[in-house]
């Protein structure tokens, strides 16, 4: 909290944060993966344009914060080996109740870090179950979900509703019944060999796994394209899979108790898992080696 570490009980926030009273915060999760920051450029990217979109300027730079998540990565005892989860959040700051806010409020900056429960292979191969929700996605033009802010109650609502329907995850449709994303994770289809995933303009957070998984792709002559995608193309599909960054890609194999393709993970799904978990291993032997 604000550079000073400590077990997470020890670690608060004051009750007149706006993080606290108003959601009026954005924040990253990241995937430490054998001692680097998984797309960390990518994940300041989104950090800052979150800020932009919320009126507000990130006032530590990222070679802070990035030193911030390092000395706490460290101090969880994560080891080299290790893959760990860590969530960065920078909110507005604290000051008179009201929603009006000065400029110069002093940020708050929260690094949240521990072990990544990140599913082995086998449990990657069963894959998860999804409802379609009836609960729609925040649209774009009240609260654009390309920010990732402080406020996830859609989110978190949707995935108790999915839940309470017996599914693991849920994906969630804009106001136009076009399919946006998963509560955590961008979603993706594969039909006759060609990968379709929602544009932005549906309304989604831009995923940074997504970002890498469509560059992944277009290297390995998979062909990928952002589209419209509708409840009708999710029957019709071979295979579906949700990423998001810590848990990496995971094979949806129902929707709403209905098998997708075999009901376990499809051959393609598993090809591209294996382009990203080896870009990943690529990443971090870069960074290793960069700082050896
Ligand atoms: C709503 C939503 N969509 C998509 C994602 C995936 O983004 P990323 O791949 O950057 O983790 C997340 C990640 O938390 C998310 O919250």
């Amino acid at each position: 909290m604000n550079g000073r570490i400590t077990a997470p009980e020890d670690a608060v926030v004051p009750a007149l944060d706006r993080g606290f009273l108003y959601g009026d915060s954005v924040y990253e999760v990241l995937w430490w993966h054998r001692g680097a920051l998984i797309q960390a450029e990518d994940h300041f990217d989104r950090l800052e344009e979150s800020g932009r979109r919320l009126y507000m300027d990130i006032h530590a730079s990222r070679d802070e914060l990035a030193a911030a998540i390092q000395a706490t990565c460290t101090a969880a005892g994560l080891l080299p080996t290790d893959d760990g989860y860590v969530r960065l959040v920078v909110t507005r700051g604290g000051g008179p109740i009201g929603l009006a806010f000065d400029e110069n409020l002093k940020q708050n900056v929260v690094v949240v870090v521990k072990e990544a429960d990140r599913p082995p292979l086998e449990e990657v191969e069963q894959g998860i179950r999804a409802a379609l929700v009836e609960r729609r996605r925040t649209s774009k033009d009240a609260l654009d979900p390309g920010a990732k802010t402080g406020n996830y109650l859609n989110n978190l609502l949707a995935l108790k509703e999915a839940r309470l329907a017996g599914a693991d995850d849920a994906l969630m449709l804009n106001a136009k019944g076009e399919v946006t994303e998963a509560t955590t994770a961008n979603v993706y289809l594969l039909k006759d060999g060609r990968l379709t995933t929602p544009p932005v303009e549906a309304g989604i957070l831009k995923g940074t796994t997504r970002t890498r998984i469509l560059a992944l792709c277009a290297e390995a002559g998979i062909e990928a394209t952002e589209a419209r995608v509708t409840p009708k193309d999710l029957e019709a599909a071979d295979e579906i899979f949700i990423s998001s960054s810590v848990r990496g890609i995971l094979p949806v194999v129902a929707i709403d108790g209905q098998a997708v393709g075999e009901g376990r993970i499809g051959p393609l799904t598993r090809r591209i898992y294996e382009l990203f978990e080896a870009a990943a291993d690529a990443e971090a032997a870069d960074a290793a080696g960069g700082s050896a």
